[in-house]
């Protein structure tokens, strides 16, 4: 009986279907009441008490085989055949729709690549911040009227955590943990309290960039924007600043660069001007390296600070920033990059 328990099994490993019409015949030859395993269980009296525990536990075994058999055979003829009903031909090449980068990460990888070419470093911080990092460190008095320039959003439960209004604050931060001489970019997502229209949103992306050495001049940081123009906007490009004010900076300005849209002859984009603005900048005030430990009588540094979807919309001429943020696939796939 043992042996031919052993055969039953053997042929049920090895059984295999072409359809559902053989697999319930199998079913039929193994389960079904006049079937085999029924007639083994029936047979199970004759066996002598010796061998009954062991010819008891082959016919289980036997059966459980066919069970599992059984089940594993039909789904696999299910989910063929819903392929089949569907039309589904699953031997078909795929049609792919290759992914591109968002146009806000291309800008900002090219600005941080144009800068990590004269050593410029990445750096990041903290989207939620403290009132130190984004203000006071930054030489905003505590109650001063330059606070208003930023609409910050607070966390209702502690005046002292807000989201950041800038990148300004990862200077702080940088500042406060490393030895000049620095030389960082600070890429990140920005929050300011404002209507959302075609030109601002209430969330919005920076790169700030930072310099600190021994005799750092303001010609220094000339030159640095005025190569970062060149090679972002086109080597055309003609940079005038603008004099401005910001907390952190002393001299202040703002640089505006030559329309690069009707090329500084004066169009819509530019207000006929023949100029666009697209940063702010300025020498690092003392009082911000004396909150950060730096000595202001050996240290002096340039920081700038842009948007990127400003910059963004400038260099491809999208006139609407809100198409950033509203992922329209139309939009999206205009911009291919590697
Ligand atoms: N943090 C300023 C802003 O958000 C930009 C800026 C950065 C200006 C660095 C000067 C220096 O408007």
């Amino acid at each position: 009986m043992k042996e031919k328990i052993s055969e039953f099994l053997k042929e049920t490993e090895a059984f295999k279907a072409e359809n559902l019409e053989q697999l319930e015949q199998f079913r039929i030859k193994f389960l079904s009441k006049k079937g085999l395993i029924p007639g083994l269980f029936a047979d199970f009296k004759n066996v002598a008490a010796s061998d009954r525990r062991d010819v008891g536990q082959l016919i289980n075994t036997l059966k459980k085989s066919v069970q599992e058999k059984i089940i594993s055979l039909k789904s696999s003829f299910e989910t063929t055949t819903d392929a089949e009903a569907s039309g589904l031909d699953l031997t078909l090449p795929s049609t792919t729709q290759l992914g591109s980068r968002h146009p806000l990460s291309i800008v900002r990888n090219e600005i941080i690549d144009i800068f990590s070419r004269i050593g410029f470093t990445v750096a990041e911080g903290p989207e939620i911040e403290d009132d130190f990092h984004n203000f006071t460190a930054l030489n905003f008095p505590k109650n001063h009227p330059a606070r208003d320039m930023q609409d910050t959003f607070f966390i209702e439960t502690d005046p002292d955590i807000l989201l950041r209004t800038h990148t300004s604050s990862v200077q702080i931060r940088v500042m406060e943990n490393t030895k000049p001489p620095i030389r960082v970019l600070l890429p990140g997502r920005v929050f300011r309290n404002e209507a959302i229209s075609a030109r601002a949103h209430c969330i919005f992306h920076q790169v700030e960039g930072l310099s600190i050495d021994t005799d750092v001049s303001f010609a220094d940081l000339k030159t640095t924007l005025y190569y970062f123009a060149k090679e972002l906007f086109g080597e055309d490009t003609k940079i005038r600043f603008r004099p401005s004010y910001f907390p952190f900076t002393e001299p202040s300005a703002e640089m505006d660069i030559s329309c690069n849209i009707c090329g500084g002859k004066g169009c819509n984009i530019c207000k006929y001007t023949g100029w666009v603005e697209i940063l702010g900048c300025g020498m690092v005030d003392p009082n911000v390296l004396e909150f950060c430990n730096i000595d202001s009588q050996k240290y002096t540094g340039y920081a700038f600070g842009m948007g990127i979807e400003r910059v963004t919309m400038l260099k491809y001429q999208i006139n609407d920033l809100r198409l950033f943020f509203e992922n329209d696939i139309r939009f999206l796939k205009q911009f291919q990059s590697s």
